[in-house]
């Protein structure tokens, strides 16, 4: 029941066994909330802009992209799982909607810019609840630089300079080795190199964390900002980070980073060059900054929401009545053990759109002689802006047992 080509963004795609987007997700892609004048990530962008004021900022690279891009130019493996159409959503086998901002590292090194934020949606299958939704905004940071003796030392330099600044402000660091065994240098990397590169990324991304979060992650008088670093692994960096902030009793992963594999530079043309990337996701952190309890707000586009920001400000949101969830539960036969989750959420968002707010699933298990899989799955109804009735709630849930039966060939029992 797929038809045999799609539009997306003007252009016109034929369909193909990878096709997987759907209507729901496609209404999304013009919506661009990082260029809305006033919107908390449109604010969060500008902040971020702000502490990099000689980078370039782009922001208006188009979501579709090819998976090369997505995936070949970074050196993910084939085989590797964010490639798989149960994790991405693909317009056909050639075309898909990026999954992250280092899509574009290639084609913007290549274009010879060595200082860059890129600020853009992406786009994944994921479970449904408050902290997650198919859509979401990335910034890219990268800087790169030429590799003789002098330029390694202005970057030297330019770490003692942010270390001094960063001496005087309220941020705790809990740290981790800049190379480690398991997080090693580059072999075409020399140490002295490669340690500065990292030094210099930390640096960079210590002084921006400190500038988002003073004052509303502890660093108020006596406490101090409590930032951690964690060794991590991404097919395109090495070494590789993650960093944490401390916020109300737990340490919130805030972005990836680390500094760039050499194969990536070499791909966009600049094989003399060496330097650092990092990805942080504007929506974890405006829920922090802002108090939004639920990332389906970032979409509203009612006047309680929007009106309550101003370009550039950061108040905490002052939510406007809750009005009651409503839930509903299904039972159904798989009908076949590939069936996978996402398949499940993404038809419930596509019936539902912003009206749901979270699918768990209850129960599942496999029949012992038949060998079928079932699951129970709750599904949470609940509006923002105003209050569900019955029936609707009914016609919703009337709705998603239809679909689930049409697109995925379900048995309710
Ligand atoms: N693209 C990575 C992600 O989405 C983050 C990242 C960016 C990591 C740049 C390293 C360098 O998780």
């Amino acid at each position: 029941n797929t038809p045999s080509s799609i539009r997306v963004l003007e252009e016109t795609y034929p369909t193909d066994d990878y096709t997987n987007l759907t209507p729901s997700i496609l209404s999304k892609l013009s919506r661009r909330l990082h260029a809305q004048k006033g919107h908390p990530i449109s604010t969060l962008r500008s902040l971020v802009e702000s502490h990099f004021p000689d980078f370039s900022h782009l922001s208006s690279l188009s979501p579709v992209v090819t998976p090369y891009q997505n995936f070949d130019s970074l050196s993910f493996p084939a085989d590797h799982p964010g490639r798989a159409k149960t994790d991405s959503y693909y317009i056909n086998k050639n075309a898909m909607l990026r999954t992250h901002t280092s899509a574009h590292e290639v084609e913007i090194f290549s274009r010879g810019i060595e200082r860059w934020l890129l600020t853009a949606d992406v786009y994944r299958r994921d479970e449904i609840d408050a902290s997650h939704y198919p859509v979401f905004h990335q910034m890219e940071g990268a800087k790169i630089f030429d590799t003789d003796a002098s330029s390694i030392e202005r970057v030297e330099r330019e770490c003692q300079l942010l270390e001094r600044q960063l001496a005087a402000s309220n941020i705790a660091i809990e740290d981790v080795q800049h190379m480690s065994e398991t997080n090693p240098a580059q072999t075409s990397h020399d140490m002295r190199s490669s340690e500065v590169t990292a030094k210099n990324l930390k640096l960079c991304l210590n002084s921006l964390l400190y500038k988002l979060f003073a004052g509303v992650a502890g660093a108020t008088k006596d406490d101090p900002l409590r930032v951690r670093w964690i060794e991590a692994y991404f097919p395109f960096t090495s070494p590789s980070f993650e960093v944490e902030v401390f916020f109300r009793g737990k340490w919130l992963e805030i972005l990836g980073c680390g500094v760039v594999l050499q194969s990536t530079l070499d791909r966009a043309g600049v094989a003399n060059k060496m330097g650092w990337a990092f990805g942080l996701g504007l929506e974890r952190i405006a829920m922090i900054l802002y108090s939004i309890p639920d990332i389906r707000l970032f979409w509203s586009e009612d006047a309680r929401f929007l009106s309550q920001f101003t370009h550039g400000k950061i108040d905490a949101f002052k939510p406007y009545s809750r009005y009651p969830p409503s839930h509903r539960d299904i039972s159904f036969w798989k009908s076949s053990s590939d069936m996978h989750d996402n398949d499940l959420y993404d038809v419930i968002r596509d019936v539902a759109g912003d009206l749901v707010e979270d699918v768990a699933i209850i129960d599942r298990f496999t029949h012992q002689k038949t060998q079928r899989h079932s699951l129970t799955v709750r599904v949470i109804y609940r509006s923002f802006d105003r209050s569900l009735v019955n029936e609707e709630v009914n016609v919703l849930q009337n709705r998603v047992v239809s679909r689930l039966r049409e697109r995925l060939g379900v048995e309710i029992r």
